[in-house]
């Protein structure tokens, strides 16, 4: 791969919601204990939303603005952003293009990506092949989720697993042996009833009926799914180091989905890799799905745990059910210079300016409709209207 055009990362940003609720908060809702919680899952406490002003939208943004500093890059240098979620904004519009519009990446093309827990490797995987080829420079993946929004505060199996939360890296094109070296993506659709919201797509739309069952609640069946995540962690890791023409021992770190502690341990027995070789945060952070690897990456990144020529391997696992792995050398120098303040305020003013632009582009739509739609002639508006018409010898 000497020489060859590369992808690797070159900015990493991440944001949680600041409202923290532990374990002990959720054993006065549900019949559970922080016990339990620890035992079973490791989990101790998750990051949630708790105004309608914080959406998945949002921390996405957050989180990307902070790659985008890290990377040092504008907005408009992307040529295209991938959100990863579960939990978008909308069924449409995509909430890729929403954070498009909110970070000012006019030149980016955007859409959202459905695959479970494992979408952030999933477009990563997409976001390395696009520069790679030349279709792109720099290319946003993120990976971001509300996932209390759709969680059954009663159902004591699912509502003690989830947080909130985003994570993004900005894929950038290089040159030389470094970046993404090797990506395994799989899914098994039989597995796709085991972990589902069973209700509001096209199969079943949103109904009384479906919102008296709680039809818009994760289900999950979680023996299931943690029968599936033990076998397939360990194998999805060994393909991705296969492909990679690595030797397992060679890894510096791997940076697991954060569902639980025990599939984390499991994984690294059968791998037969020491446990300290994998990055685990899911005690403070939950399972926040699609965001948890960014975050963890991120995590690791500012912790001093990841140095160029590391050799990385992201490994996660979700509903579909779907199963992927990201080989990845790592060649950005950290800690990363924190940028000088004069450029740190002239991206802040960017972004201010990209929420100016957004209201501006939508007040002109509004006038637009409002001028160009059905008026009497006799009223104001219709006279304007038949003026303006003489005026361009249309009238
Ligand atoms: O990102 C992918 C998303 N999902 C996952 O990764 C989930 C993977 N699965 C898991 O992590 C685990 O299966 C769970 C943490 C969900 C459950 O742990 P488990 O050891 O598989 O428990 P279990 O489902 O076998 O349940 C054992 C018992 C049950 O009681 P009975 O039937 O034995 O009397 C449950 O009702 O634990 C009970 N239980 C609870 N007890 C207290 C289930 N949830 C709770 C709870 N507090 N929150």
């Amino acid at each position: 791969m000497n020489g060859e055009r590369c992808a690797q990362i070159t900015g990493w940003g991440m944001a949680v919601p600041e409202r923290v609720l532990t374990n002990a908060e959720l054993a006065k809702v549900v019949d559970t204990t922080d016990e339990w919680i620890v035992s079973r899952t490791g989990i101790q406490q998750r990051h949630v939303v708790a105004s309608e002003k914080e959406s998945t939208a949002t921390l996405a943004t957050r989180a990307a603005r902070t790659a985008l500093r890290v990377a040092d890059l504008a907005p408009t240098q992307l040529g295209l952003v991938i959100v990863a979620t579960a939990t978008p904004e909308y069924v449409f519009p995509a909430t890729a293009s929403l954070v498009q519009d909110a970070l000012g990446a006019a030149n980016a093309g955007a859409f959202d990506l459905s695959a479970g827990c494992t979408g952030f490797i999933y477009a990563l995987s997409i976001a390395s092949d696009i520069v790679r080829s030349g279709g792109a420079e720099h290319v946003l993946v993120i990976g971001a989720e509300t996932l209390t929004r759709i969680t059954d505060w009663t159902d004591r199996n699912t509502c003690v697993l989830f947080g909130d939360g985003a994570g993004a890296a900005v894929v950038s094109a290089c040159a030389g042996r470094c970046g993404v070296q090797a990506t395994v993506l799989g899914s098994d659709g039989s597995g796709g009833d085991v972990l589902i919201l069973p209700a509001g797509g096209s199969h079943t739309p949103t109904s009384h009926e479906t919102v008296s069952s709680g039809g818009h609640f994760i289900k999950m069946n979680g023996r299931e799914v943690f029968r599936f995540a033990t076998t397939i962690v360990p194998k999805a890791t060994e393909a991705v180091v296969e492909k990679a023409g690595w030797q397992l021992a060679e890894v510096s770190l791997v940076i697991p989905h954060q569902a639980n502690i025990r599939i984390i341990e499991s994984a690294a027995k059968r791998l037969g890799l020491p446990l300290d070789k994998f990055f685990v945060n899911l005690e403070r952070y939950g399972n926040t799905s699609a965001a948890s690897i960014p975050i963890a990456l991120c995590e690791a990144i500012n912790m001093g745990q990841v140095k160029a020529g590391d050799k990385l391997v992201l490994v996660g696992f979700g509903a579909g059910l779907t199963w992927a792995a990201a080989a990845i050398e790592w060649g950005v120098p950290t800690p990363v210079k924190p940028q000088p303040w004069p450029r740190r305020w002239f991206a802040n003013l960017r972004f201010a300016l990209a929420t100016v632009r957004s209201i501006v582009r939508r007040v002109e739509r509004r006038v637009y409709n409002w001028a160009m739609g059905p008026v009497r002639k006799d009223d104001w508006r219709g006279r304007l209207r038949q003026r303006i018409d003489r005026w361009w010898g249309h009238g």
